[in-house]
């Protein structure tokens, strides 16, 4: 690394440890060479994924969130995806809107209940808006403890809004920018009359998104859905997502299958899932589990995916100490250790960190004479 970038980089992580770690200009914990091991095989570096964008910052699900996870690094952007009552794919984590919008003050009378993946949920939904009425909303910060400032800023973007975005980032960035969309409640909206799937491929393909190796993923929560995308596009690479291992896909639940998200992780269910996918998508406990606010040593899952041959992304990286708990000091100490067991990939509200650690380590390591990180 040219010494120009190593003291931003530096100075950078400095200025993160005043933001993050209380107002002091000392981070509390700093990745050191002391305390890093490194694996001796590994090769690639771990992908940073802007979860949502950069929203530990900004309101999710916004393109300023987007555009602020990619010029801080962000490898790849996720935009969860539902859909409007004219077929459009927008960037929403729920269909209900209410605690990430101001539908409630705009359109008051359009309240509904309803059966959303056999749960009654009352709230504004998307599906009930077209984008046109959509488009007259704004995005607000849905964790009280976060950022408030924006929330009169940004609107609700479509797919093929982010995708220009990202494109667009690739190119004044000089780094190829990749695009991890995962379809929210599939079976739900074919139920409704608007299925998600090939809305979805039409705008990766219009955007050229497709058979773009290191660009793509396509996650879901849901089995089914990523089954029919497969044989939609052969080499589309999809991201199983697992859940707390007691709970079932909905589709399997629909269907009365007894297969659980503890069934798919096992090297059985693993090498299932690797005939229609790249990789999973897990809860970090499932690799790192939390007992009585400690961590205990790591599952064997990670090492069981790889040996299916699946990547292993994990879920969900933040900086606040209420989601560190006692297992982790800092964040910086989180993300050292998922880097250090051979995680391919983390998604974290505050890519900004995840990439500051992630370059630290690849600096330190490279200037050893050490491979890298992931025994792979
Ligand atoms: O998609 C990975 C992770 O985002 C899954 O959790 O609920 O934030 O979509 P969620
Ligand atoms: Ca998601």
């Amino acid at each position: 690394m040219k010494r120009a970038s190593f003291c931003s980089l530096v100075c950078l992580l400095l200025g993160y440890g005043a933001v993050v770690f209380g107002g002091t200009t000392k981070p509390t914990s700093r990745p050191s060479s002391r305390h890093i091991k490194f694996s001796p095989k590994g090769k690639k570096r771990p992908l940073v994924i802007g979860h949502r964008g950069l929203s530990g910052w900004y309101p999710e699900h916004t393109l300023g969130a987007y555009r602020a996870a990619m010029r801080r690094g962000a490898d790849f952007i996720e935009p969860d995806l539902v859909m409007t009552k004219d077929g459009v794919l927008i960037a929403r984590h729920e269909n209900d809107i209410t605690h990430t919008t101001n539908v409630a003050k705009k359109f008051p009378k359009r309240k509904r209940t309803k059966l959303i993946d056999g749960v009654k949920v009352t709230g504004y939904f998307t599906e009930d808006f077209t984008f046109r009425e959509i488009r007259r909303l704004y995005a607000v910060q849905r964790l009280p403890f976060r950022n408030q400032r924006l929330n009169k800023r940004y609107r609700v973007p479509s797919l093929r809004e982010i995708l220009k975005l990202v494109q667009k980032m690739s190119k004044l960035t000089g780094r190829p920018i990749g695009v991890y969309p995962e379809t929210k409640h599939p079976t739900y909206f074919a139920s409704i009359k608007l299925p998600m799937e090939r809305k979805l491929i039409m705008e990766l393909e219009r955007a050229d998104f497709l058979h773009k190796p290191g660009r793509l993923f396509v996650q879901s929560f849901e089995v089914g859905n990523l089954k029919k995308l497969h044989k939609m596009v052969h080499d589309l690479p999809l991201i199983q997502l697992l859940y707390t291992p007691k709970y079932q896909p909905y589709d399997l639940r629909l269907k009365k299958s007894r297969v659980t998200y503890g069934d798919m992780a096992t090297p059985k269910g693993l090498k299932q899932i690797a005939t229609y996918a790249k990789g999973i998508g897990v809860p970090k406990s499932m690799i790192v589990p939390i007992k009585g606010g400690k961590r205990l040593p790591p599952t064997t899952l990670l090492s069981n995916a790889h040996r299916a041959g699946l990547l292993v992304h994990a879920y969900t990286f933040r900086n606040e100490k209420r989601f560190l708990g006692k297992a982790w000091k800092t964040p910086v100490e989180e993300y050292q250790y998922f880097y250090r067991l051979g995680i391919d990939g983390v998604f974290s509200d505050f890519p900004d960190l995840a990439y500051i650690v992630r370059e630290r380590m690849w600096r330190i390591g490279r200037e050893k004479g050490l491979p890298l990180f992931a025994p792979r």
